[in-house]
């Protein structure tokens, strides 16, 4: 007699569950294998790699995966709520090899042009304008109100976008990020918006990151460069607010940090370092397509199927089931910057971003405490990151407010001159 092995039905990776208990999801793939079936998205599957050591090594064999997922999208309805951040477009998340060292090129060299003492002098200040809005308050939503704005704020400067359009930049990203409806149509408008911004800096160059991409070698067409300052804009500031938020979330809850945000430097990097284990904003991504059918780690992959890898499974492995856990014992081999060729391009300056942010709200906030219980809070659905939906806090209010350059701050917001958080 033979037996048939009943493969595993998908487990749902969006929605409301998903995002109240994404451990539990993990914890159940697991008993699965390296690799289990996923949907995410009504009418689209995946597998997920939730195994540490079979991460590492998807990521790192680009023989047999590709990042190109033009095969794999001829399979799904074109109005997936996915293919924003899935789907395929010339940009270095989706090529490989010569063509993807030319986009990486032009990413790593604009953003080796970021001073990092400029940046966190930058960054300090945007922080103490935007704590002082709300400091006299007494209460206020750390998300909503600091760690998506901070971000926004470099990356308005890096690239010299006009301050009326940050408000759109920063609803296309979440809204391509939460991979519901809509997400198609924010994407277009965060891609219209650059496409302007593009054909203003190819006629009247400036000092930003745009212009310099224009000027790079690799000599990218326009297309090309709305592509790549998309997808720099995308990958960055999604992730950056989202680490913001879950490191200040840890540090309110973990009683180590004793339920308030107190306490020195020191803190805020364990409290990041922790979450980069534990929550990476990034959770699931990764995406790689088999080149041909091929097993791997004991499981039947087909050409051009989607495999993702889940950081926040793998990072979070323990016991004996991990392959290699002695890899998983230095502090930095978590895989919330990914690893291999498209590992994360910006670890330093995003890393920056994040400390200086908490540090000032260590500083000036000491004793704010989370407004709401902790079931309360809400996550953002969607199988791709790991965000609050808000961060309410109180605090005992503030009886100054820390008062901003006003001709500082619009020379900046107006992208006339951006070289605030670029060196010269
Ligand atoms: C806390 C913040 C961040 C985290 C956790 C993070 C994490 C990651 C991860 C996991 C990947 C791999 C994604 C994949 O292969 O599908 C990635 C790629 C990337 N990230 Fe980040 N990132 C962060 C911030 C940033 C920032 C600030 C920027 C830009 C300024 C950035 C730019 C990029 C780019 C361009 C890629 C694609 C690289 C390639 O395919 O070669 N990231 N990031």
């Amino acid at each position: 007699m033979t037996l048939f092995v009943q493969p595993p039905q998908p487990l749902a990776l969006y929605g409301p569950d998903f995002a109240a208990d994404p451990h539990g999801h993990y914890r159940r793939l697991r008993e699965h294998g390296p690799l289990a079936p996923v949907r995410i998205a009504p009418d689209v599957e995946a597998m997920l790699v939730t195994d540490y050591q079979a991460a590492v090594d998807l990521l790192r064999d680009t023989h047999t995966f590709s990042k190109d997922p033009r095969a794999w999208q001829a399979t799904v309805p074109p109005d997936s709520p996915v293919l924003p951040v899935l789907g395929h477009r010339p940009t270095a998340l989706f090529s490989d090899g010569d063509e993807h060292t030319r986009y990486r090129d032009a990413i790593n060299d604009s953003l080796a042009l970021i001073e990092p003492h400029i940046l966190r002098a930058e960054v300090a200040r945007v922080a103490q304008q935007l704590i002082g809005e709300f400091a006299t308050t007494g209460t206020g939503d750390l998300i909503a109100q600091y760690a998506r704005r901070l971000p926004l704020h470099v990356f308005i400067t890096w690239f010299g976008v006009a301050p009326d359009d940050g408000e759109r930049i920063v609803d296309g990203i979440g809204g391509m990020m939460n991979s519901a409806q809509g997400a198609a149509a924010a994407y277009a408008d965060l891609v219209d918006v650059v496409t302007r911004l593009v054909a203003d800096r190819r006629a009247w160059p400036r000092r930003d990151l745009t212009s310099y991409f224009l000027a790079h070698p690799a000599r990218l067409d326009n297309d090309e460069t709305v592509r790549q300052i998309t997808l720099v804009m995308s990958a960055g500031h999604d992730p950056t607010t989202n680490l913001i938020g879950n490191a200040t979330l840890h540090m309110l809850t973990d009683e180590r940090y004793a339920g308030s945000l107190h306490g020195g430097a020191m803190t805020a990097h364990e409290a990041i370092n922790e979450v980069l284990w534990q929550d990476p904003p990034l959770a699931n991504l990764a995406a790689h397509y088999p080149r041909h059918d091929t097993e791997f780690h004991g499981v039947r992959l087909h050409a051009g199927q989607l495999v993702l890898v889940s950081f926040g499974a793998a990072n979070t492995q323990s016991g004996p089931a991990t392959s290699d856990a002695g890899a998983r014992s230095g502090a930095s081999a978590h895989l919330a910057w990914s690893a291999g060729p498209h590992r994360c391009p910006a670890k330093q300056p995003a890393l920056l971003i994040a400390m200086t942010a908490i540090e000032q709200l260590t500083s000036q906030l000491c004793d704010a405490e989370l407004a709401v219980p902790v079931s309360e809070l809400l996550w953002r659905p969607g199988p791709f990151h790991r965000a609050l939906v808000h961060l309410p806090v109180r605090f005992t209010p503030l009886d100054t407010t820390v008062t901003a350059d006003p001709d500082e701050h619009s020379a900046t917001a107006s992208g006339s001159t951006s070289t605030v958080s670029i060196g010269s």
